[in-house]
């Protein structure tokens, strides 16, 4: 399919416009654009802003409350909790980083769990929000039933993200690690059906447990662990620090993103950490870049033309597309303009 490219600050403005028209504040429409395009830049497809029409579809189904004002309750020195009021997951996800690293600026460590609050996209924003202010990070979240447990045969677990990011070295870039305990994301088969793809093997049995190629089926069945029972145990984790610890909604209760059956009720659980506390920043920076020169020029494996730190392909994808633009596909463009004409907002401008 023939790929049309929209320059980020385009994507964005188109964003926020759809956004406020659907009621959300300024600021908040900023953030969640912010996480979206972000997504895209960095190749994240799956996370970016082509999952604006199911946010705005649960904005109009009254199951997300696009005026929410997330509120902020210190609980220790070190700990405070936001809760999302059932408004979107960025700018409450947002607010707990920006608190977290502050605390940590004071006090080395800053935790702060989110409740009440919806899906928040690509958990490496977040962390390049850490490592923005020169802080390592912890980003979990829980989601929406899509994986059986080890054993099981029907969803339960979320396909729920883990992802940590450090300050990079003074001549290397930061570690941003952000993976699904899937073998792959959920929001990756959506993509496929939207671009009319098949899925690769492995990544999804069908409603009778059956290995499927055909997103759609993929969707009525089960995202299959990475790892096999180690995947599993790792989408427990995301439910243990995120859903049952902060009081949102746990153990299969969180509500997707694609659902309109009623508020998310996800929880988010973010730490920020100074690199410095053990030894100094310039040694930290030097440790650093050692790592990852020694990761990066490792001994090759056959067939392998260059090895990457974690987050590094992403960054290199994101820095061709600051310049060349993001490529959408057709029927992804006209899904968004449908909902620009249905909002009486202005088109995605496109590239010539
Ligand atoms: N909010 C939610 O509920 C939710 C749920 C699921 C997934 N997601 C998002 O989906 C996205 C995709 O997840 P995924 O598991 O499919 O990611 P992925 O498999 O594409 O990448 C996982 C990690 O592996 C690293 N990596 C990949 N290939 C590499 C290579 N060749 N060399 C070195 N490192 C490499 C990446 O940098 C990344 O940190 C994530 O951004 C995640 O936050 C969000």
């Amino acid at each position: 399919m023939a790929t049309l490219r929209v320059r980020h600050q385009d994507a964005h403005e188109f964003v926020v416009n759809l956004l406020k028209a659907s009621g959300v504040s300024a600021s908040h429409a900023a953030i969640v654009a912010q996480g979206l395009v972000e997504a895209d830049l960095r190749g994240v497809d799956s996370h970016g802003i082509n999952r604006i029409p199911s946010y705005l579809a649960r904005i109009r189904a009254g199951v997300l409350d696009p005026k929410a004002e997330p509120t902020l309750t210190q609980v220790t020195p070190v700990v405070a909790q936001v809760n999302a009021h059932n408004g979107f997951g960025s700018p409450a996800a947002h607010l707990a980083m920006s608190t977290a690293c502050t605390i940590a600026s004071t006090f080395g460590i800053g935790l702060v769990s989110v409740k009440h609050s919806n899906h928040f996209g690509m958990s490496a924003w977040l962390v390049r929000q850490a490592v923005d202010r020169g802080m390592m990070s912890l980003v979990f979240t829980n989601s929406s039933p899509a994986l059986p447990v080890w054993g099981g045969k029907s969803q339960l677990m979320g396909v729920s993200p883990i992802a940590c990011g450090a300050p990079g070295g003074n001549d290397s870039r930061p570690f941003i690690l952000d993976m699904a305990p899937s073998v792959a994301a959920r929001g990756k088969i959506h993509k496929a059906l939207r671009r009319g793809e098949k899925i690769p093997k492995g990544w999804a049995l069908d409603a009778e447990g059956r290995e499927t190629e055909d997103p759609a089926e993929a969707l009525k069945g089960v995202m299959l662990p990475m790892g096999g029972p180690k995947g599993s145990a790792l989408a427990v984790m995301m439910d243990v620090f995120s859903g049952v610890m902060s009081g949102s909604a746990f153990a299969g209760g969180v509500v997707g993103p694609y659902d309109l059956k009623g508020p998310g009720g996800v929880g988010h659980f973010i730490v920020a950490i100074k690199p410095d506390l053990f030894v100094s920043l310039e040694e930290f920076r030097e440790r650093m870049g050692i790592l990852y020169k020694k990761v990066v020029e490792s001994d090759r494996a056959e067939g392998v033309e260059r090895i990457y730190f974690p987050g590094e392909i992403e960054q290199l994808t994101e820095e061709e597309r600051l310049k060349d633009g993001i490529p959408y596909v057709q029927d992804e463009v006209d899904a968004l303009n449908a909902e620009a004409d249905n909002l009486q907002v202005p088109r995605l401008k496109v590239l010539a």
